[in-house]
């Protein structure tokens, strides 16, 4: 088993990565176990793929535990499904002491860290993420929330787990698109941090099919448990995991959720966010394009001719809470990444023209 820490003082948690972790956590699990109430927050077919087994497992070693599922998709963010979860646990006995494991992809984690966060003001969970997304990203880093009609994690807590286990053996059981997607995440930790993690992860995609996640699941994460370590609440470096990001949320707006999986957006951000840093003469050419080949040795969905204009209101919606400035993140160097406010509305529109 492969661990390290995120440090953050009496907050501090390990990431423990190991193909096959999921028939052993009773293992690991098991000097948390103090006899308290357990309850798995998952989705009705991760229960089936893999959810009974380690429940049965846990049960076989005294664990009190029962499971509680949330519907697929955006729909389990909701206030009323953080309502019935809150109502299940207490008719299942929870109490101050109950733990939670959440069992599943960043829906899951972000709806049931938010349980956690409020449950008795506050309860232990355990991140056991199945999508190479959460395993690399939303897993780590305590950013826990639910939506409401006027925007998507409106409500929502930093609130650290106590401990993240990754299985990379669970990514056997997806569609590839969606672990493809999950590679996007990862070339985003090479551009703004590592270099040769970059040029690394460019050499792996020339053959896909024999990617080594494991390798590249243990340095997102060490990445990511640096940058958090460094900067819980976001009010500086954390900022720059959103590269990509403003163009890929609008991207994911304007297409519709669901027609476009976030690491792909991220994927397509990226680029145009790579453009933008060469025009601010941060990159050279030749970085721009050791980025842009990396990109486009991932295998992504066509994207529909994309008008600018279209994307430019849901670009501005990245603004709110910023007053009305927009802190994009740009390359500063491959391997290195800083916020600006310098990038204007005309040259995102321009760098748009990368995806087209
Ligand atoms: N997903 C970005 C962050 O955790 O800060």
């Amino acid at each position: 088993m492969k661990s390290f820490q995120v440090n953050l003082g009496n907050r501090s948690y390990s990431i423990d990565i190991m193909p096959g972790m999921i028939k052993k956590c009773p293992l690991v699990l098991n000097e948390h176990n103090n006899g308290q109430k357990w309850i798995i927050i998952s989705q009705h077919n991760l229960m089936e793929f893999f959810g009974f087994d380690f429940l049965k497992e846990l049960k076989n070693n005294k664990f009190d535990i029962d499971f509680i599922t949330l519907p697929n998709g955006e729909a389990a963010k909701s206030i009323n499904e953080y309502s019935r979860i809150i109502s299940q646990m207490i008719e299942y006995g929870c109490d101050r002491k109950s733990s939670i494991i959440c069992l599943g992809g960043g829906v899951v984690g972000d709806v049931g860290g938010f349980v956690a966060s409020s449950f008795m003001r506050g309860i232990d969970y355990f991140q056991m993420p199945t999508t190479l997304l959460a395993m690399v990203d939303s897993s780590i880093g305590g950013k826990t929330g639910i939506n409401v009609s006027q925007g998507k994690n409106l409500v929502g807590a930093i609130y650290q787990p106590k401990r993240v286990l990754i299985d990379p053996a669970l990514l056997e059981s997806l569609p590839k698109e969606e672990v493809n997607a999950g590679i996007g995440e990862i070339i985003k930790y090479g551009a703004i941090w590592d270099k040769k993690f970059l040029v690394e992860v460019r050499s792996w995609l020339n053959d896909i099919n024999n990617f080594p996640f494991d390798r590249a699941i243990y340095t997102s994460c060490k990445i990511k448990a640096q940058i958090v370590s460094e900067d819980e609440n976001e009010n500086g470096i954390r900022r720059i995991l959103n590269f990509g990001h403003t163009i890929g949320h609008a991207l994911e707006s304007h297409l519709g959720y669901g027609k476009i999986r976030h690491g792909e957006a991220v994927a397509f951000g990226m680029k145009c966010s790579g453009y933008i840093s060469e025009r601010l003469n941060l990159i050279t050419k030749d970085e721009l394009l050791t980025l842009l080949s990396t990109i486009d040795n991932l295998p992504l969905p066509q994207l529909p001719h994309i008008n600018a204009n279209d994307l430019l209101p849901f670009i501005k919606n990245d603004k709110k809470g910023e007053k009305g400035k927009l802190n994009f993140v740009v390359l500063d160097n491959i391997g290195n990444a800083k916020t600006t406010t310098k990038v204007d509305e005309d040259l995102i529109l321009e760098s748009l023209k990368v995806l087209n």
